[in-house]
């Protein structure tokens, strides 16, 4: 029978460290929340190799005591909290007393501090920074250092810095090789640390950040950055420029911030921003009041832009219910949600926005992922090789433009894709297709055909969507997808959690012809894509396959990958329900479903086409 045994401390550090320290953007979260803690206005980051060689945090907060500096380092050892019911009124960051201690036991960390007083004083008694022989002061009256070598404290010994607190954490979870070897590439890590420098720098502006990736900048803030600038710069001009404010007080909570146009949509709740009292949160219950907000107004998968902030007084709320801190208890979480609820509505329905859920047509309507570029022409999808192209619907064609006359009188050129996607370069003339003309579009979503045996009613955009499906798939196979090299690469921003997954998942995209380079920052281009994506703008597709990839729970294999990325190419390069089709796009459309291995299902599964037997329509109309 196993015996029970008392734990080590040094292994009961390694348990606990687990919770608290998953990653190295974990140390980089726990570290800034000390520096806001201790009144830092200013907070510089370093990081080296994603933050598995070196993370380390620079502030000029109140600084330690030396007298406290191995305190800080036991666990359940803090100076914000003293009794229970402190913990009913938390306004600090930090409060549980175990983020140091965890770092500590996994990493090896040299934490040197020095009071604001200590500085005054040091000048005071005509010594500074530089002052050669620091061992004639007496201890305390400056700075001290200490370090802890995965748990092992040794000093602290005197150190003459700048007033504030410098940590660095070196070779994080040297001596837990496991969970080392489970840190991903360096750019991911990256991604993540840049995730919760993100959050911090929009929960408190004010705050002069900087942070440094390898001795390169990847961001600066500055204290005069607002939260409108600190979107700008996170999130980029596009979605800066699209926001709604917010600014609601019921009883004794108050919420503001943005909630951005519907158009800014993503393919997950990743930019979905929700502070309490300053600290970021992860709420369903809110999120979900957040989203039903924008009902009606958000295509199903799709989710919503939003930077909230909600303030309530301390006893309202429980934060002491996650290691992490990320979850917390409302006490009237039912309120909470209709309060979200009702001000994200009230505020989006003052837009009147829904007409943006109609098939992209107004000539200023806004350019959003699901409508072609006001500006640019949409050349046919039809305009493949294999497949007659067309001339689009003049009136339809003028609308999209936003112009009318002599450029309706044009072809449309084809998309930079698809020219070179013809073999043997022209065009072939577009070939009679009478014969599937009894088809007629309804409800600019569902084509209507007579068969022999009686009539066909076909989804657009599923049908299409599996026969490109089946194209690529094909192609792809072959080797033999046609690829449109971008002679001036348009530069994409990302977020850089974004940049990075995309950038890891390259060869994969390359298989598929679609070219992603690094372009520095958080900024990559587009140096060619497949042709058949000609009617869709590579950034938005690009934009597309990272909240793809950002959506998946676990790294999907290659082949996963490849059969997903397929289906997304297909679903994005499709008509869409809400296209107006011409006669020839219509016939050309019902012409393809023979070459289709299924064209019964999408790749979704959703049905491609219902039929109604001539017998069925019959009996239902009692003929017979
Ligand atoms: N940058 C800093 N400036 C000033 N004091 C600091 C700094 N970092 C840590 N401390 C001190 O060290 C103590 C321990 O820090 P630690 O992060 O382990 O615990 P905490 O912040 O109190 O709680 P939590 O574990 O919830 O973060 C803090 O309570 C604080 O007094
Ligand atoms: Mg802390």
């Amino acid at each position: 029978m196993p015996r029970i045994l008392q734990l080590p401390t040094s292994v009961i550090t390694k348990i606990a460290a687990g919770e608290v320290i998953e990653r190295p953007a974990s140390v980089v979260k726990e570290l800034l929340e000390n520096s806001l803690d201790a009144g830092a206005t200013r907070i510089d980051i370093d990081i080296e190799q994603g933050g598995s060689e070196l993370i380390r945090v620079v502030d000029n907060g109140h600084g330690i005591d030396p007298d406290d500096l191995r305190l800080a380092f036991a666990n359940h050892a803090t100076s914000k909290l003293e009794t229970a019911d402190d913990l009913f009124a938390v306004r600090t960051m930090g409060f549980r007393g175990e983020a140091l201690s965890s770092i500590g036991g996994v990493a090896q960390v040299t934490l040197q501090s020095r009071s604001q007083e200590s500085g005054v004083r040091g000048q005071e008694a005509g010594v500074n920074a530089l002052t050669p022989d620091p061992c004639l002061l007496t201890p305390g009256s400056l700075g001290a250092e200490i370090a802890c070598n995965g748990g092992d404290l040794s000093g602290p010994r005197i150190w003459n810095g700048s007033p504030g607190t410098r940590i660095e954490v070196r070779h994080l979870f040297f001596n837990t090789p496991v969970r080392r070897k489970f840190l991903k590439t360096a750019s991911t890590e990256m991604g993540h640390i840049c995730e919760i420098f993100t959050r911090i720098a929009l929960a408190k502006p004010g705050l002069h950040l900087t942070l440094q990736h390898n001795g390169k900048k990847v961001y600066e803030v500055s204290a005069s950055d607002d939260l409108l600038a600190r979107i700008g710069t996170f999130f980029g001009k596009e979605v800066r420029d699209q926001l709604y404010a917010i600014d609601k007080q019921q009883g004794p909570a108050h919420l503001f911030g943005y909630v951005a146009d519907p158009a800014c949509d993503r393919g997950n709740t990743k930019a979905q921003y929700l502070f309490l009292n300053g600290r970021w949160i992860r709420d369903r219950s809110l999120g979900h009041a957040l989203q039903e907000g924008y009902r009606g107004l958000l295509m199903t998968g799709r989710y919503a832009v939003a930077f909230l902030f909600l303030e309530l007084p301390p006893d309202q709320v429980d934060v002491n219910v996650h290691p992490t801190k990320s979850e917390v208890r409302f006490r009237d979480s039912g309120a909470l949600y209709s309060f979200v609820l009702a001000t994200v509505r009230n505020r989006l329905n003052e837009e009147n926005l829904t007409s943006r859920l109609q098939p992209p047509s107004s000539p200023n309507g806004s350019q959003t992922y699901f409508s072609p570029r006001p500006t640019e022409y949409t050349p046919s999808l039809f305009a493949k090789p294999g497949f007659p192209t067309f001339t689009k619907n003049p009136e339809i064609r003028s609308q999209e433009s936003g112009v009318s006359g002599q450029e309706s009188e044009e072809e449309i050129p084809a998309s930079p894709g698809m020219s070179a996607a013809i073999p043997g370069g022209e065009p072939e003339a577009p070939p009679v297709l009478q014969e599937v003309l009894n088809a007629i579009q309804v409800h600019n979503t569902y084509l209507v055909v007579e068969t022999s045996d009686g009539m066909l009613v076909i989804d657009q955009h599923a049908l299409h969507e599996r026969v490109l499906y089946e194209e690529i798939k094909e192609r792809v196979r072959q080797g033999a997808l046609d690829v449109q090299p971008i002679l001036i690469p348009e530069p994409v921003e990302l977020a850089a959690e974004q940049a990075a997954i995309l950038l890891e998942h390259r060869q994969a995209l390359d298989a598929l012809g679609l070219g992603v380079e690094d372009f520095g920052g958080n900024t990559v281009i587009v140096t060619r894509y497949p042709a058949l994506l000609g009617r869709r703008h590579p950034a938005e597709i690009l934009k597309r396959v990272t909240d793809h990839l950002m959506n998946k729970e676990r790294v999907p294999t290659r082949e996963q990958l490849l059969s997903d990325l397929m289906s997304l190419m297909a679903c994005h390069a499709a008509v869409r329900s809400g296209d107006a089709l011409t006669n020839e796009e219509i016939a050309a459309l019902v012409e393809m479903r023979h070459l289709s291995n299924d064209t019964h299902h999408c790749p979704h599964g959703r049905p491609t086409a219902l039929l109604f037997t001539r017998q069925e329509l019959d009996r239902q109309f009692r003929r017979i």
